[in-house]
């Protein structure tokens, strides 16, 4: 089966209920192309709102951007993987730098995430990528690969598959900084060899990479049209439904 085209937008801590029901349905409404597949990531208190306005559409879905790494439990405040599945939520988003970052989240622990979204069928959108220090010392691929080797590459070839993996160099998120495409080209090249190597070029050719990082509408087409980018993973863009919508159609 081919590589899925996506264009997931990561809301972040962005929106109001409001905002973000009115920013879900335009995104409905919109004509998008049949073979891409768009995907909000909104905050926990919007999942019910936009899953009520997308479960029952094509090529449009909600994501979580997070779920706690125990089943349940005294963890105040925390979400579940379970309470996402029980509201069928399609897609989480696994180790986001950011929560990386802030939240100290280590490999092996997004090992265990990833294990709980595929237990509950949940399509994991794991996140990797090198901060600006790693990649001037020119060792972002070894990096990358490290990141791949300890959280992705437990799991069996048919687990694998139900991922989707987003490359975020650390340095071109909310930066406006973008890699180039270039840049993102052989990264992205060099993540699916990773595949092929640890488990097999079918398995490496079925596998959707997303590139995120400052993914503008000026800048979509250049990224989307390398060969090994299979869509974007966009933050600050995708508050904007118009703009959004263009990067949709940037395939
Ligand atoms: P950005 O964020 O598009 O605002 O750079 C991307 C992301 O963090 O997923």
């Amino acid at each position: 089966m081919g590589r899925q085209k996506i264009a997931a937008g990561n809301w972040k801590m962005n929106t109001s209920h409001s905002d973000g029901y009115f920013l879900a349905s335009a995104l409905t409404k919109a004509k998008r192309p049949s073979d891409v597949q768009t995907i909000m990531a909104v905050p926990f208190t919007h999942l019910g709102a936009v899953q009520a306005l997308t479960f029952d559409k094509k090529n449009i879905a909600v994501a979580a951007q997070n779920f706690h790494h125990e089943e349940k439990g005294a963890y105040t405040g925390e979400i579940s993987i379970g309470m996402l599945s029980s509201m069928h939520i399609p897609y989480a988003i696994i180790g986001h730098s950011e929560r990386r970052e802030y939240q100290k989240e280590s490999n092996s622990l997004l090992a265990t995430k990833l294990d709980l979204a595929l237990a509950h069928n949940i399509k994991p959108i794991f996140c990797c990528g090198e901060k600006l220090s790693v990649r001037k010392s020119k060792k972002h691929v070894s990096f990358v690969k490290k990141q791949l080797r300890e959280g992705l590459f437990h799991l069996t070839k048919s687990d694998v598959k139900r991922v989707v993996i987003a490359y975020e160099p650390v340095w071109a998120i909310g930066t406006g900084e973008t890699a180039s495409p270039e840049q993102a080209q052989e990264m992205h090249a060099a993540i699916r060899k990773m595949l092929a190597e640890k488990y097999d070029q079918e398995v490496a050719d079925s596998i959707s990479i997303l590139y995120g990082g400052s993914v503008k509408p000026a800048n979509a087409k250049s990224l989307f049209g390398q060969a090994d980018v299979d869509g974007g993973l966009v933050g600050g863009a995708s508050l904007d439904a118009n703009g959004f919508i263009e990067i949709i159609h940037s395939f």
